[in-house]
């Protein structure tokens, strides 16, 4: 596995490879568990080499306690990367990929970043976006694989790859869960054993809503579950969005299957979890 800690170096090593190689890339914040190790394990079978990174990037964080207390482990993720013989491992410095004092660039997301992470989190997707364009345009692969867990950022690298006219194929890849459903997330290293069993709950939301579409309208399954939450102290509920999958914009009537997504955003002990279904 080649590691290279400079885009210099990573560059020159992608340009030495035969044309016509498939190349696959999976940009990660570290912290690595089988969520990512999935993408990894779908861009091998599709590719003939497979680049990924590791940056927690400073942009994308509203919240500088948030950015602090994010997990690093680069020594189980190297090991964890050799272990599935990921190709090519990229670990950039801050100051390989940002000037110093560089603000992050603003996109226009066609109304995507309206509701859920995008109305929480201000300038998130402006920071995800920026480093994801950065990164792309230092490795310039064919395919770049995202997980479905970030549903609303799938769809939107998706959308600012074709405006920005980049000519990668971006796939979404299913959440991996635990056995008890909670999504897998480097966050999730934060939590204690009970707050763990108490965020399970997020998950038997999202599938109470896909198993009961057909017994209540939108705003009845929403209000229901909400007021699970309102039950449940200890998980501080931010939003329940139940929107259509192309847009993201909240529904008020079922789209036809495979088009409706539930999302949650909730809390609990200073860990902020998100997760959604399609349904
Ligand atoms: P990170 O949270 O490290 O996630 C990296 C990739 O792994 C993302 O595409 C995410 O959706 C996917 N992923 C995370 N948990 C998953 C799970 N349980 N199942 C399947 N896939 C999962 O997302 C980011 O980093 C950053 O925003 C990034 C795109 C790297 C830009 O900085």
């Amino acid at each position: 596995m080649k590691i290279f800690k400079t885009k210099v170096e990573l560059k020159s090593y992608l340009n030495s490879q035969d044309e016509g190689r498939v190349i696959s890339f999976i940009p990660t914040m570290g912290a690595l568990h089988n969520g990512h190790l999935s993408l990894i394990s779908q861009a091998k079978q599709n590719s003939d080499l497979v680049v990924c990174s590791i940056f927690v990037n400073p942009t994308q964080f509203n919240n500088s306690e948030d950015l602090e207390k994010y997990p690093r482990t680069l020594d189980e993720d190297l090991r964890a990367l050799r272990y599935i013989k990921c190709d090519v491992v990229y670990l950039p410095a801050i100051s390989d990929l940002y000037n110093e004092n560089e603000q992050v660039k603003q996109f226009q997301y066609n109304g995507l970043d309206e509701f859920m992470e995008g109305k929480g989190r201000r300038g998130h997707f402006d920071g995800v976006a920026t480093v994801v364009e950065k990164l792309f345009r230092i490795i310039n692969p064919n395919i770049a694989y995202f997980g479905q867990k970030d549903i609303q950022q799938l769809q939107i690298i998706k959308h600012i790859t074709k405006q920005l006219n980049l000519d990668i194929e971006i796939i979404g890849v299913p959440t991996i869960r635990e056995e008890s459903g909670l999504a897998m997330s480097s966050r999730n290293k934060r939590l204690s054993e009970s707050d763990l069993e108490k965020a399970t709950l997020i998950y038997k939301t999202l599938v109470f809503i896909k198993e009961n579409k057909y017994k209540y309208s939108v705003e009845k399954l929403k209000d229901f579950c909400v007021e699970k939450f309102e039950r449940h102290a200890d998980l501080d509920l931010e939003y329940l969005e139940i929107v259509s999958l192309k847009n993201l914009q909240p529904i008020k009537k079922y789209n036809e299957k495979g088009d409706n997504v539930a999302c949650i955003a909730a809390t609990i002990n200073s860990v902020r979890l998100i997760d959604n279904i399609i349904f």
